[in-house]
């Protein structure tokens, strides 16, 4: 592997890249739902703070740990210290068990893409369709195979690149069409006079606060900023050293922060508008159940023209993720067991295919299996996000403070330009992990049915 490690052309290169990396159906569908579900505009102000605060802090850690080692994580944390390995190894288990559960949502953006390029709009809107849809065994199986067979397909031919490529004009394309659907959203409400929704998801209502809320939000930033998982470590190994390193981190980050901001704001408001306040906890299929409706609104024709081309995009985003996902897993076995690529590759898809089953029929004949309450979905994105990624999280940061010294990681970012946020870095360094325990211990009482929520409501 080290052998063929080339470096990024340039700084957009790198920004690319990684932003392909980050955005995805973490943005487009998991940051609408838990905004939705936590609070509105309380949700996207803790989100927000976060974000510049301890997201820079950690995307400005990993990006620097891969470029001062020039290796991807298990490596990375082997050379700054033996004894820390293990946080490389926990960090790699994670882009493992998202990839089955990320490729089931990547299986639902494909067959919404498949009912609007019939002209089905109409049919996808009525009350009861996405339900009908995750619960039949046949179908949600299917498109969840298509969706990570396309994967492995790109991931086996190396076809990567390219996938890149077209994605850099896809991106920019997703935004602007977003920022469209959210206008129409916004005026088609504004004309009929339904301001809740907007409000909701626009003005911070500290009524609506619970420790859920900045829970929920951590790990949303994790998720969507591809953070705590040695992605962006990995990300970094390739970078220049005469790229800025501090200019980057905060490119990906309003990048990422964006489109997700402009998704909030197409599905919160037509979810209160169309359902109600009620409407607001419907969790993880809240995209699939709002967006048809929107895209009806706008008459027959334009309404699957447009759901059409929303969900290619929506599709490109969502491979580019997967993409990185996988790379990530088919690279750490490689590294590790010697084996070919492409048998690797087989491999993981077969592996992710299995464990990626669960997912995909725990919304019909396996809805009767809920570990800790949840759907089996749901599961695994609370095991990772609220409990895996804060441990590397924690981790990440004692090794900075305790192992290394911040001072390494700002000297690494300095090569390349001086460091202006050095100060606030360091701070986030030193405070994060105490708060993030407390995060992890919340959400895990949380989980076992203990709440906090009255404890903590102002
Ligand atoms: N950040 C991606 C998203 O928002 C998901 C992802 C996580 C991709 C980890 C790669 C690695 O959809």
């Amino acid at each position: 592997m080290e052998e063929k490690r080339s470096n990024f052309t340039g700084k957009i290169g790198f920004v690319l890249a990684a932003a392909g990396s980050a955005v995805g159906l973490g943005n487009l569908w998991r940051f609408p739902y838990l905004a939705a579900q936590h609070g509105g505009g309380i949700f996207l102000l803790v989100y927000l703070i976060l974000s510049v605060t301890f997201g820079f802090s950690l995307m400005v850690a990993e990006i620097a740990i891969g470029r001062k080692t020039g290796l991807s994580a298990i490596g990375a944390f082997n050379k700054l210290n033996k004894k820390c390995s293990f946080i490389g190894y926990i960090a790699a288990i994670i882009p493992a068990l998202i990839l089955p559960y990320y490729s089931v949502i990547g299986g639902w953006v494909t067959k919404y893409l498949s009912v609007f390029i019939s002209g089905n709009a109409k049919t996808a809107a009525t009350d009861g369709y996405f339900e009908g849809f995750i619960g039949n065994t046949a179908q949600s199986l299917f498109f969840f195979a298509l969706f990570i067979a396309a994967t492995a397909i790109i991931v086996l031919l190396g076809v990567e690149k390219g996938v890149e490529k077209v994605s850099k004009i896809m991106m920019p394309i997703l935004v602007i069409l977003s920022i469209g659907i959210a206008a129409f959203v916004c005026i088609s409400n504004g004309v009929q006079g339904k301001w809740e929704g907007l409000i909701y998801y626009l003005k911070p209502d500290f009524s609506h606060f619970s420790i859920m809320t900045v829970v929920s939000a951590m790990g949303q930033l994790f998720y969507s900023m591809s953070l705590a998982m040695g992605i962006m470590i990995t990300y970094g190994s390739y970078m220049k050293k005469d790229v800025s390193l501090e200019s980057s981190a905060h490119q990906i980050e309003f990048f990422d922060m964006g489109v997700a901001f402009l998704a909030g704001l197409i599905i919160v408001p037509s979810v209160v508008s169309y359902s109600g306040i009620e409407g607001l906890n419907k969790g993880p299929g809240l995209m699939f159940v709002t967006l048809p409706k929107v895209f009806n609104d706008m008459g027959s024709i334009a309404g699957n023209v447009i759901g059409a081309v929303f969900f290619i995009l929506v599709l490109f985003a969502a491979l580019t993720s997967s993409i990185s996902l996988m790379e990530t897993v088919v690279s750490i076995i490689q590294d590790k067991f010697h084996i070919g690529r492409k048998i690797t590759c087989l491999i993981v898809l077969g592996g992710a295919f299995l464990l990626g089953v669960p997912s995909a029929l725990g919304f019909g004949i396996w809805s009767g299996f809920a570990p800790l309450g949840m759907d089996i979905l749901s599961f695994f994105d609370f095991i990772t996000n609220s409990v895996l990624m804060p441990i590397v999280a924690i981790l990440t940061c004692l090794v900075i403070c305790y192992v290394i010294r911040p001072k390494d990681i700002i000297d690494e970012v300095n090569v390349s330009g001086r460091f202006k946020l050095a100060k606030l870095f360091k701070g986030m360094i030193y405070v994060a992990p105490a708060l993030l325990l407390v995060i992890l211990i919340f959400a895990i009482f949380e989980a076992f049915g203990i709440t906090f929520g009255g404890l903590l409501k102002f």
